[in-house]
Order: C-alpha cells, then structure tokens, then sequence
C-alpha cells in the first residue's frame, strides 16, 4: 500500500523547472503540493481501503439515526463521501490539519474543522463514532497518537466506538525497509521511495511527482510511525478505551504480516 502525509513534512514544489536545476525547498503547508494530485494518485486505493476496512467496521456498530461521526484526518474527503452511501443519515464532520486538502472535502460532510488531531475542536461527549481511514493515525509520533486518542476519549460519548485502518509494523520495518515504486500516470510519474528508520522505528517515503516530460512538478517527504499491537492497547487503555475487535484489512482474523489493520476501539459505557 501506499501511503502519504506526515507529521515530520517536508514540501518542495517547482512545476515546470528542469529536473536538473534542483529542487528549491518552500516553507508550503503540508499537503499543499499532494491536494491536487492525491485523488490521481491515491484516490482508488484509499477508496478501497475505506470499502472493505473501516466503513464495515462502522456499519456493524448500528449507528443511531442523525448520530455524530468524526472523521480524524478526512483529506480530501474521500471517506465523508463514502459515508454518504453506506450510513446516509450521519452527522458528518471531517478534521484535517491540511488546509489544501480540507479545501477539496467541503461538499463531503456536514462541517469541516481546520485542526490537528490531537486536539480536537469538540465538546466532550459530543461524537457517536470517530473513524480514520488510509493509515492517518501512523503519521503521529507515538506521544502524539498517546494525545490523539485521549482526546478521542475525551470527545466520545459513553460507549462510543473509533475504527481506524493503521499500516502495520510488518509492512512499514519489513516491506517498506527499502522498497521504490514507480507509479505511470496518464501525464508523468511518480517515483515512491520507502526506508525504514530503526533508530526512530519510523518509514520515511519520498514521492517525487514528475510531468510527462521528465520535470520535477513536486516532491514530498512523508513519516509513518510503527504501532504496535501491545502499545495501541496501553494507549487506548490510558484514553479510556479498549480493542473490541481488530483484523486484517482483508481478512475477518488478526495476522501480524498483514499490510494493514483495522481497529476497533470502544470508549467506556457508564
Ligand atoms: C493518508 S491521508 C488520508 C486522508 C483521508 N483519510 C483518505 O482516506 O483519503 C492523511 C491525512 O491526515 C492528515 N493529517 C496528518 N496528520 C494530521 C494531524 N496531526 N491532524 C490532522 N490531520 C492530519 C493529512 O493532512 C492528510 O490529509
């Protein structure tokens, strides 16, 4: 799978210059050069990544009709949408830190907020459900997935649920350790560059997005953070929730070589 976007973000942007002249480095919001291309890029692997993760996730926990679901890091809103069609009646609201992508997410949802999520603009006890699709939660440090998810359960009602998809362990120390991919897109290329840091047990991914005549559009410096299994759980447990339930994406069972997970936390009942 691949993925994109990070805490630890680094932009550069020069559409049209050469390839060789180097790239020069702008201080642009992150997201701000992958918004426009991230639905030719990502858009069908993250729409199914949503179709057999987290939106069957969500409909087994029988939302109430007009319940408030909350989507952490909701990109271009390619999972509002979604939701549109497999739980109509929600309240929809989409958290993304990215002011470009969240620009290309406004028809998706009810409201959108402009805020990290790790602190979230949210009464407590306002939200049924949170959902997290396409790895988001990966792209926090650890600590800061710890915040994340305490404010989770600040905003959850009793009982609440957060379903999210995280790339796993495996994939990012293992398949990822050194891996490039090229992607052939209709006007040019993009180049995916994976390493896996062990001293941070971290991925770094370059992806380098060039036109159809070889010239550097953007490149980009993406950051995914290992979870563990054991270290999900404390963090939920220390945020006032417990794993009701995890599986491969494409799977109904847990194997630990899975690309990726999908998690279903449960905040405390009263
Ligand atoms: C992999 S994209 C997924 C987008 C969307 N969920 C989807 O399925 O297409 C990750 C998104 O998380 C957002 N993001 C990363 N860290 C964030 C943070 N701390 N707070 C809010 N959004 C964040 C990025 O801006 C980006 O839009």
């Amino acid at each position: 799978m691949i993925e994109e976007g990070t805490s630890a973000f680094h932009h550069e942007r020069r559409r049209n210059d050469t390839p060789d002249t180097g790239v020069t480095t702008s201080a642009a919001e992150p997201y701000s050069g992958m918004a426009d291309d991230y639905h030719t890029l990502l858009g069908d692997l993250a729409e199914q990544t949503w179709r057999v993760g987290v939106l069957p996730e969500a409909t087994r926990t029988r939302p109430r009709r007009s319940a408030v679901v909350v989507d952490l890091g909701a990109g271009t809103g390619i999972g509002g949408r979604l939701l549109a069609t497999y739980l109509p009646s929600l309240t929809r609201i989409g958290v993304d830190r990215s002011p470009a992508m969240l620009a290309l997410a406004t028809s998706a949802y009810e409201h959108t907020l402009l805020a990290s999520i790790d602190a979230l603009p949210l009464g407590e006890e306002s939200a049924d459900l949170m959902l997290s699709g396409f790895d988001t939660l990966n792209y926090l440090p650890i600590p800061v997935l710890g915040r994340c998810l305490r404010e989770v359960g600040r905003c959850l009602r009793p009982g609440g649920w957060l379903i999210a998809d995280l790339s796993s362990p495996h994939l990012l120390r293992r398949h990822w350790r050194d891996y490039s991919d090229v992607q052939e897109l209709g006007d040019g290329t993009a180049l995916w560059r994976h390493r896996y840091e062990p001293a941070k047990d971290r991925c770094v991914s370059v992806v380098e997005r060039r036109d159809a005549a070889g010239g550097i559009c953007w490149r980009e410096t993406h950051i995914q953070y290992a979870v563990d299994a054991d270290q999900l759980q404390e963090l939920a447990a220390a945020a006032g929730m417990h794993v009701e339930r995890v599986r491969d994406l494409e799977r109904d069972h847990y194997s630990p070589s899975a690309f990726t997970h999908v998690w279903t936390l449960r905040k405390k009942a009263r």
